[in-house]
């Protein structure tokens, strides 16, 4: 009979692509996880939208491949915006040659086509900071400040062509503070993301979450509560 431990150390590491735009803070926790061995995955790749974003020196400073699509083109067209059409035809490209078990978009700010998501090599999860259904889109700190709810946080969800709105797999939370900023929201959510990105990615290289099965409204275990898996994480 096979020895679990055996089994659980022989097994690939999960093969991941991350999409990212801004500072790559989320990036960084999963390198980090990966290389103390705390998540079983590997980074086979990043694409950034954005030539400056630090992301992109986080991730050559761990020596993970790196392509740079930026949506600001040079030379005889500076300025003019690379098409999202171009965009996705290069990153599909890209993400193939990778070959990923999984996609993350983290702090990835470009919106993509139905058919890039359809068509592409794997299934793909989006970190939002906020708790979905409730504030889709941009400026989610601002619009919870205003509003009378007394609880925020981050979701993980499938990617799907509907913006914000594929199936949220986990829920990080936490008691909103009204003498808050709308900065200092941001910086306590984005605590909890660095938490509950790692913690949604090793439930899925450990199967108990299967988005393909998701999808398919297929997953179901006795033993799982029902979706999204929430964790109050007041900090
Ligand atoms: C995160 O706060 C995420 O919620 C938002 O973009 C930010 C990305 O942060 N979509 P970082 O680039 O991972 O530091």
């Amino acid at each position: 009979m096979p020895n679990m431990s055996d089994s659980y150390q022989d097994s690939k590491p999960l093969k991941v692509a991350v999409l990212v735009s801004g500072s790559g803070s989320n990036l960084q926790v999963l390198i980090d996880a990966m290389k103390a061995g705390s998540l079983p995955i590997e980074i086979v790749g990043v694409i950034s939208n954005v030539k400056e974003a630090y992301a992109v020196t986080r991730a050559e400073q761990a020596d993970i491949p790196v392509t740079v699509l930026s949506h600001i083109t040079e030379g005889e067209n500076a300025g003019k915006r690379m098409g999202i059409k171009t965009f996705e035809r290069h990153a599909t490209a890209q993400l193939n040659s990778w070959q990923p078990d999984l996609i993350v978009l983290a702090g990835f700010m470009r919106v993509l086509s139905a058919d890039f998501i359809d068509g592409a090599p794997a299934p793909m999860i989006n970190l939002h900071p906020s708790l979905l259904p409730k504030y889709k889109g941009l400026d989610t700190h601002e619009r919870v400040l205003a509003s009378d709810d007394t609880h925020h946080g981050c979701s993980v969800h499938v990617v799907t062509a509907e913006l914000d709105a594929g199936q949220v797999l986990t829920q990080a939370l936490l008691a909103i503070d009204k003498q808050n900023s709308p900065e200092q929201l941001q910086k306590r959510v984005q605590k909890l993301e660095h938490k509950i990105l790692p913690w949604t990615i090793l439930l899925i290289t450990k199967g108990v979450l299967d988005i393909e099965a998701i999808n398919a409204q297929q997953q179901s275990s006795e033993y799982l509560p029902a979706l999204p898996l929430q964790l109050w994480l007041d900090n």
